[in-house]
């Protein structure tokens, strides 16, 4: 983890290194709270609770004394089956102005023959952040119509590290003339950033970190072959729909867009004139194969139209990160709306060849909780597609964790926002 220059290091007790810790991944449809044991890598247990309506916006937060009642009883649900009181707690981030920005810079070492310190390469990621800021300040500002907003850097990632050219997975020790590094920065506006952490303070845990959604996913839950070739992640949740790119083994981009299963169930509820929650159970059903067959074709016929609609979210989102090229072809999707039929096969169209979006048709997986390895779930607390997301943030949490108490080698991911 890099630390920004000049803070100081946190004092704690070294108990807490092996302690368990929550996750949090506030959701437009489910908050989801998680609690993993950071010496055995090992999901204690999950919390589940449903938001409230209107409480949250497309993946942020709306009302936050809603939202932290929703959170207190996942909370409560997640510690009575955990029998253990987390004191640290790494929260989610997603939302359509949530902004990844990556920066790249370069130096010539004075001294070549001084073996690199983390140190060093924190003060020179940080040089990285002014630029950074500025960039995101201009996309939020273009995308909310706000002149000069406030956005808020959340969290720091190192992503491509190169000595005299060479490119290093860990530079700690080498030694060199030209250090080049590229890192991945998360902005969110100042409003959003707060919320989430005044719904943090009121589970008493204090804030280990904020971790953008799709960014987690793309860090912990692809397989090897991902970070070679490049990856696409799609994680479909209620409220709004979270991409991520991965080029040269680190995220180069993320972006959120304001559409996700709930938009189905709003369609269904209208088409039918159903309560929300009795669409949602349709959608389910339909989903999950139980319907007779000609109630399902109603259904279908519904979604099929809002499919269109979910397409535009889509290529509004892949327009924006693909800028002048074109996009890997390994596409990973994840997330509870990911379950309805027929959504994965919205990129096997030739029109996303035509318009330039991918080379050739892209293979499509859908992941499940079991491909985050690196924290094992022996009790299976974890597993629904709406649960990659948080085991995934558990994993983030467990490397936030091992950098502050210098376990083993620097993760070089999710670096906590310095201070
Ligand atoms: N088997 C399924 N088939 C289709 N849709 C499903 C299925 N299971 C869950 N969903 C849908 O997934 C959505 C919830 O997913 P998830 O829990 O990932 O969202 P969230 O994290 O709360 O929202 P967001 O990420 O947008 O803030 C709901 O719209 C729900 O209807
Ligand atoms: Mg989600």
């Amino acid at each position: 983890m890099l630390r920004k220059p000049g803070s100081k290091r946190r004092t704690r007790r070294a108990d807490q290194a092996g302690a368990s810790f929550l996750t949090l991944d506030i959701g437009t449809e489910w908050a989801k709270a998680v609690i993993t044991n950071q010496a055995q890598r090992q999901v204690l247990s999950a919390g589940y609770a449903r938001q409230h309506l209107g409480d949250m916006d497309g993946g942020a937060i709306a009302n936050i004394a809603g939202v932290t009642e929703t959170v207190s009883r996942a909370l409560r649900e997640a510690v009575s089956l955990a029998d253990a009181e987390p004191q640290l707690c790494l929260a989610g981030i997603a939302g359509e102005l949530v902004q990844g920005v990556v920066s790249s810079i370069t130096s010539e070492r004075k001294r070549p023959d001084v073996p690199l310190t983390l140190r060093e390469i924190s003060r020179l990621a940080w040089h990285t952040v002014a630029q950074a800021h500025m960039a995101a300040k201009e996309k939020t500002a273009l995308q909310s119509g706000i002149r000069n907003p406030h956005v808020e850097l959340v969290d720091t990632a190192l992503i491509e590290i190169r000595i005299d050219g060479y490119r290093v997975s860990n530079p700690v020790g080498f030694r060199g003339k030209h250090l080049a590094i590229s890192v991945f920065h998360t902005f969110s506006p100042l409003v959003h950033v707060r919320a989430i952490e005044s719904v943090v303070r009121s589970t008493g845990c204090q804030l280990l970190g904020i971790v953008a959604e799709p960014f987690a996913v793309a860090t912990c839950a692809l397989p090897a072959e991902a970070y070679e070739l490049g990856a696409v992640v799609v994680d479909i949740g209620g409220g709004s729909t979270d991409v991520a790119v991965l080029e040269k083994g680190g995220v180069v981009g993320t972006k959120m867009v304001a559409m996700g299963g709930r938009a189905f169930t709003r369609s269904l509820a209208d088409a039918f004139s159903l309560s929300l929650d009795i669409a949602e159970e349709l959608k389910i059903d339909y989903a999950t194969g139980s319907l007779a067959a000609e109630q399902a074709e109603q259904v279908r016929s519904v979604i099929d139209a809002d499919m269109k609609v979910f397409v535009e979210a889509l290529r509004l989102a892949f327009s924006d990160l693909k800028g002048a090229g074109t996009l890997p072809t390994h596409v990973y999707f994840c997330g509870g709306g990911s379950g309805l039929p027929g959504i994965l096969d919205l990129l096997d169209h030739p029109q996303w060849l035509k318009q330039g979006f991918f080379t050739r048709t892209p293979t499509v997986v859908r992941l499940s909780p079991g491909d985050v390895k690196s924290i094992q779930d022996p009790q299976g607390f974890l597993q629904g597609f709406r649960d990659v997301t948080p085991k995934a943030l558990a994993t983030q949490g467990a490397r936030v964790l091992a950098d502050r108490f210098q376990e083993g080698t620097p993760s070089f991911t999710g670096i906590r926002k310095g201070g």
